[in-house]
């Protein structure tokens, strides 16, 4: 048989390969200490699992629910823009309901790149944003962050030939997997660059919540309350824990949802109706759930920051997100899929090798804190033996 090409730049996936080797570690007897996925291991809210539970019962839930999903939940997304960020939101025109906030990112490029159009990434970034390009055959003009700007793209450095071409930027802060927060001036830039340059401003903001010091993480609607340029996805499953739910929204300018919408009607029909009374609950209810949720990250992120200092691993503390962004050690640094092969089935600990997300990766792994600290802690002293034998 054979398959389209636009599948072909989908099959080098690092992270199938870090499967097999974390399966091989397993078949060998090692305990698999699992610190290379991303997915939240604290339960959702009762008062969210109720709403869920109770929508099962009701078969007025159990039918297609269209495009645009419920208007109370198009409010609430909107009413919760509002509170936290201060932007105004017509729950009519500008809120998208979605399976997950990864569904539109990835769908997004369809309605916007024809093909051969240039979509700005950033590199690191999340592997799905670039799946998404490749899907609609666009191309990927990747945007270098470095450590000595803060993790954040240079807009300058993008070549004019490249711009001429290009009908999108993706940005998202605070960032996966470099943990790296963005100022409110930097978004202002990238919204004047994308007003300039005529491009679809895309902010994936799955961390909004999960940021540890005194400051916060801003809504690229901030910088651009007009919607003039922008839109923004969010998910409830990092800050709700609820990623298995598979819910999120996108926000921001009429046409670009309008687009997306159009891409999505050809594709699926919404999340099923009660999932989305589950996400009233938590938008609307009490948000002492996610204050402990971020608590419960901050004090994993603190232990094993600590243990890694204690080894004598210099690695900077995040102030966001629940991932540690590390730089590999000599004589590592130009291999992680190597030093994450060989970590996992020495040791048993398994984490994401910095190529897995972007040839500016390389150098770094990530790691998830998706345990709890005596676990962190553990893993921290298989590393140890691990770098020095
Ligand atoms: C940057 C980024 N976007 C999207 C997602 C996935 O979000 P969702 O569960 O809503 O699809 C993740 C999950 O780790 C992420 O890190």
């Amino acid at each position: 048989m054979q398959f389209a090409k636009r599948l072909d730049p989908l099959q080098f996936n690092v992270f199938a390969d870090m499967d097999r080797a974390k399966a091989k570690a397993v078949a060998a007897g090692k305990q698999l200490i699992d610190l290379s996925l991303g997915s939240s291991d604290l339960p959702a809210a009762t008062h969210v699992v109720d709403a869920i539970a109770q929508s099962l019962k009701d078969p007025s839930t159990h039918g297609y629910l269209l495009f645009r999903g419920t208007k109370d939940f198009r409010v609430a997304a909107a009413n919760w823009y509002t509170q936290k960020f201060g932007v105004l939101v017509d729950p009519e025109t500008e809120v998208l309901p979605l399976i997950g906030s990864q569904e539109g990112t990835a769908h997004l490029p369809l309605a916007v790149l024809n093909p051969g159009d240039f979509a700005l990434l950033q590199d690191p970034g999340y592997p799905s944003h670039m799946g998404g390009v490749y899907l609609a055959s666009g191309q990927i003009y990747p945007m270098p962050l470095r450590a000595e700007n803060e993790f954040l793209p240079v807009f300058e450095e993008v070549p004019a030939a490249v711009l001429a071409q290009a009908r999108m930027m993706v940005l998202s802060y605070p960032h996966n997997p470099t943990t790296a927060l963005a100022p409110l001036s930097f978004f202002q830039k990238a919204v004047a660059f994308c007003q300039k340059h005529n491009l679809v401003l895309v902010h994936d903001f799955p961390y909004a919540d999960l940021v540890f010091e005194n400051t916060k993480a801003h809504s690229i609607l901030e910088a651009d309350p007009e919607k003039t340029v922008s839109i923004e996805f969010f998910t409830l499953s990092k800050s709700y824990s609820m990623g298995g739910f598979r819910i999120g929204y996108a926000i921001g300018n009429a046409e670009v949802i309008q687009a997306l919408r159009l891409v999505k009607a050809a594709v699926d029909f919404n999340q099923y109706g009660g999932i989305l009374n589950g996400a009233i609950a938590a938008l609307n209810g009490p948000q002492e759930g996610v204050q402990a949720a971020v608590a419960t990250f901050r004090l994993r992120r603190d232990a094993f920051i600590n243990a890694l200092h204690r080894i004598g691993w210099q690695v900077p503390t995040p102030v966001a997100t629940m991932y540690v962004w590390a730089k590999l050690p000599e004589p590592w640094t130009t291999n992680s899929i190597e030093f994450c092969t060989q970590l996992v089935e020495t040791t048993g600990v398994a984490a994401s090798p910095g190529a897995g997300f972007g040839n500016m990766g390389e150098g770094y792994i990530r790691f998830a804190l998706v345990h709890e600290p005596p676990i962190l802690e553990a893993a921290v002293e298989r590393i140890a033996k691990f770098l020095s034998p």
